[in-house]
């Protein structure tokens, strides 16, 4: 996207590669994100629905997958891209997933077809979430 600084014009090529390859041929509805791992790699995911509908899973889940596959755990940023007029912001499982890998700080770039449409942090879009710091509050009081 014209201005923007190199990491996050990076991520929206990627995500446009990826938007090309998503798989929604029931909702019509494709969606690709991109997550920047802490060690400054992209990886991409896309939506891939299904015949049998709640098999089907979001573009974020195919993105954090793609991360740990490679061996991250640290997610350093996140974009989404969708088409239409509304912000695809992501679902609130994709939320929490991203939650297990991302600060409260982490920032999420809702894009659309003609680039950003608005950047949120995870804090804003999932707040007092559960995370894996909660669970290991919770084991060590027993
Ligand atoms: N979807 C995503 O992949 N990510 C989002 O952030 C919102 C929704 C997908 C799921 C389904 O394949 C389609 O969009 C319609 O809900």
């Amino acid at each position: 996207m014209a201005g923007w600084p190199a990491p996050q014009a990076a991520m929206l090529a990627a995500a446009r590669r990826a938007l090309a390859h998503a798989y929604a041929p029931y909702s019509k509805f494709a969606v690709a994100a991109v997550v920047r791992g802490a060690n400054g790699k992209l990886y991409a995911g896309c939506n891939v629905e299904n015949a049998a509908y709640p098999q089907g899973w979001c573009a974020e889940t195919s993105a954090i997958a793609a991360m740990v596959v490679d061996g991250e755990r640290r997610i350093a940023e996140v974009m989404v891209l969708g088409r239409g007029r509304e912000l695809v912001t992501p679902c609130g499982g994709c939320r929490q997933r991203l939650r297990e890998f991302a600060g409260e700080a982490t920032p999420i770039h809702i894009c659309g077809p003609r680039g950003l449409r608005r950047t949120f942090s995870l804090g804003e879009l999932l707040p007092a979430s559960f995370g894996p710091g909660n669970l290991a509050k919770a084991r060590g009081k027993r």
